[in-house]
This record gives C-alpha cells, structure tokens and sequence, in this order.
C-alpha cells in the first residue's frame, strides 16, 4: 500500500491515458473513466441575483438549501438550508419512493421557509454520474456509493422529480439545472477564485471536474471556448488497469459492496471504506498473531465496526493513542500500548495511500491543464470539498505535498469549498435563470455570454 514515486507518476500517466479515452469518440463508449460533459461553460461574475433553491443529494447528506445571491458587496450571498433523514429503504427502495420523498422534504421546506406560493427556481446537486446534453436534464449512468435505488438508472431525474412534485400538487418547482457535486464546489470555490478550473471531492465517494477545451471534447459540438467534464475518476481500474495495485483488502471490499467491479478507484481511496480497510488488515494482523495476542472477537469481525471518522481520531498527533485505545477496547481485543502504536500505523497506511492514489489522478488532471494551456508552469487552483479531506487532521497536507512533488512545475492553490456544493449548483441556475428569461437555456452553451466570465 506505500508507493514510490515512480509508481505515482505511472499512476498519473496511466489516468491522463484514461482521460484522453474518454474524451475521444471512437474510444468513449468503451472508456472507464466517463468524462461527462456538464454544460456549464464558466464561473459567475457576480453579477447574478435572485432567490433560488438548491437540493444536494448523494454525499453524507440530503440537504435543501434557499440561496439569496444579492449584489451586496459585504454579503452576497445568503444561504438557510436544512438537513432532511434519507433512511436505508429509500436508498435501497424504488425510485418512486425515492423522488417522492425528495418532494415531501422539498414541499416541508418551502413551507417553512413560507414560500410555497412561490414558484423559484431550483438548482439540484445531484452526485452520481449523469449524462447531460442540457443542463437541465440528467440521465443516471448507474447508482454509486451507499445508492441502489431502482427504476431510475437510464432515466432523467428532472423529470422523475418533475413527476413527483406535480402528482403532489401543494407546491410549484422550476428544476433549472443539475449539477455534480464536484461541478458544484468548482462553482462555489470559483466565485471566490476566479482561477478555478478544478473540483474534487473527497468524501463517501471522489471524483473530479475540470474545465477541459471543447475542440478536445468529441461527444460536443463546437471548438470555442471550454467546458466543465465531470470524469467520475471512481470508475478508474474498472478495465482491470489498477490490478497490480489492488490488494487482498480491496478485493475484499469491492466483493461485499453493491456493485462488485465497479468503482475500483474509490473503493481504494474514498472516506466510505477506510475503515473497514484498516478493519481488515486489523483481522488479518489479529489472524496471524501480529496484534492483540491473537484475539479475535465478533465486534472486531463485524463488517463496518471501524468507522472513517475512527481512523481520522486515531490518527490526530495528540490524542490519538488514547483514542485508538478507546476503540479498541470497545471492539473487545484488550489492546496493548504496542498494538495501540501498530493500529495507528495500520490507519496511516491506509489513509496515506488515499491521497497518494488522488494526488496521482489529480496531477494527470494538473498535466493536462498545463498542456492544454501550452505554459511553461501552471497557476491555478483547486476547489475541494468532502469529508475525508475535511475531517481527516493529516489528509489535507499530505495530499497537497505529494501533488506538488509530482507536477513540480505548478503553482496549485487548495481551497476548501466551506460553503458546499449547493451554493455553486444555485450559481449555475442563477445563470441559466437569467438567459432563460433572454433565450433558451442551451444559451449557456455557446460562447458569446458577456455575463458570465470565461475561464482564461
Ligand atoms: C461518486 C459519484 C460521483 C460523485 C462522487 C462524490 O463517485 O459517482 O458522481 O461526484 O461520488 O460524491
């Protein structure tokens, strides 16, 4: 699970392969990593306004939000959101259900915020793979991550959430724009920094935006200006590419999960199973005599009884050990001061590779950019969100390091995303709201706007 570098550098070479694939005609089809054109063009130039709503469903939590972008200099945008319950058997239900629910938290919303007679434009943050020819309509590639939902993968989810909003009949909706979370944080990071070109998250899932050429984008007309391609980098491996690199854990993993085979790269980096990495190499040490005298208990073999935020306590400088002794001890193996160090070892591993894996598949990104600009050094910066990145006390640092040292002829600047993804999908729609009311939505594709900025 440690690489050299040499090996990081084949891994950015090997995904920067997987880009290029993605984006070509003839190899698209069959490419692992999707590369989904997002029709959006460009970040806000602040100058929109408007009272908008923004759904963010699919990452830790479903959240509804209400978004006042003004022109106040001070505050220009306001933001109340609340987070809704999505229970196991909606997630694992039918669409129906699920988009009915969506609908029924959207309606107690809009009633507490006491605009249900209103009928205000709706940005929907929707974090699965989508295919998109507008930006209003989004066609499920297939459920990732803890979602198994059926009956909505191939289908549009506008028009799912159109259809259960209007069977409710209390309220009115306008669903202007869908957005991925990782198009949403490059949003929200980007009306901060105009110079953000990149989005990530790191969080139950990862993958990544960036604003690639469109003369380099087969699958969408036109060769002027850019646009945002949202790769779902999780599918990288897919194709057995990443073979050499996976180990008995991950294989684990990927056999119990939802979709076996899919998804091969975020299984090895994303929040949603590093804990049950470390719990699995902790079965295998305890097997084998190496932690715990060799005690085994059935809490220590229950799948999901070492948690994400367990390694990123484990890991912080100071209480760590008092911590992992904590945990331990609840899983019953009696741990010893040694196997308190050897646990907080185990977690480092596992978390470090993470960011070594994404620092690798960003620096094929940052490459790319770099080429696509042809400068000698690029600047630019990375707008990043989600949980592991954020909660995780060594994460951060070590991935920024490691991203240096592999495009070392960059200036990469890191912005956490504090506000979200859901205020960057109210951006896109604040946008696509505005031309919706000069021209038709597809405006937003071509590339005379004078409005909005386009990226340099
Ligand atoms: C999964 C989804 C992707 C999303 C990511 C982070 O990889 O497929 O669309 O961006 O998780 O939430």
């Amino acid at each position: 699970m440690r690489f050299s570098d040499e090996t990081l550098h084949d891994i950015k070479c090997r995904f920067r392969r997987e880009l290029e694939n993605g984006l070509g005609r003839d190899t698209n089809t069959t490419a692992t990593v999707k590369m989904l054109p997002t029709f959006v063009r460009s970040i806000p130039d602040g100058s929109e306004k408007g009272d908008f709503l923004a759904l963010d469903l699919g990452g830790s939590n479903f959240r509804i939000l209400r978004v006042k972008v003004t022109q106040d200099k001070k505050q220009p945008v306001q933001m109340e959101s609340l987070v809704y319950e999505t229970p196991e058997d909606i997630i694992h239900g039918s669409g129906t259900q699920l988009f009915d629910h969506v609908a029924e938290c959207l309606g107690d919303f809009m009633e507490k915020q006491k605009i249900k007679d209103k009928k205000l434009p709706v940005g929907f943050t929707f974090s699965f793979p989508c295919a998109q020819t507008k930006l209003d309509e989004a066609v499920l590639v297939t459920w990732t991550k803890k979602f198994k939902v059926s009956g909505v993968e191939g289908m549009d989810v506008v028009k799912l959430l159109n259809k259960a909003i209007k069977k409710r009949g209390d309220y009115e909706a306008d669903i202007m724009a869908v957005v991925n979370d990782t198009t949403g944080t490059m949003m929200t990071c980007g009306f901060d920094d105009q110079r953000c070109e990149v989005g990530i998250i790191i969080g139950t899932g990862t993958n990544a935006c960036y604003m690639e050429e469109l003369r380099h984008i087969d699958l969408v007309e036109g060769d002027e200006g850019r646009m945002c391609i949202n790769t779902e980098w999780g599918a990288f491996g897919d194709d057995g590419s990443l073979e050499d690199l996976r180990t008995e854990f991950d294989r684990e993993i990927d056999r119990g999960s939802l979709n076996p085979g899919k998804q091969l790269f975020e299984k090895m980096a994303s929040g949603m199973f590093m804990g049950e990495l470390v719990r699995l190499i902790l079965v295998k040490m305890a097997k084998e005599g190496l932690l715990f005298e060799g005690r085994i208990t059935p809490e220590l073999l229950t799948k999901g009884k070492i948690e994400t935020k367990h390694v990123s306590a484990i890991e912080k400088s100071k209480e760590g050990l008092t911590k992992c002794k904590e945990i331990l001890t609840r899983l019953g193996v009696e741990p010893s001061q040694e196997d308190c160090v050897a646990v907080q070892h185990v977690c480092t591993i596992v978390s470090f590779r993470s960011a070594n894996l994404i620092a690798a598949t960003l620096g094929g990104i940052l490459t790319r950019l770099k080429d696509n600009k042809g400068v000698a050094r690029l600047r630019t910066t990375v707008g990043i969100d989600g949980s592991m990145y954020k909660m995780h006390p060594q994460y951060a640092r070590r991935l920024h390091k490691t991203v240096r040292r592999l495009v070392p002829d960059s200036d990469v600047r890191f912005l956490l995303s504090e506000s979200g993804s859901a205020k960057g999908a109210a951006m896109v729609t604040a946008v696509a709201y505005r031309l919706a009311d000069q021209t038709s939505l597809t405006t937003l594709c071509t590339a005379s706007l004078t409005s909005w900025t386009t990226w340099a």
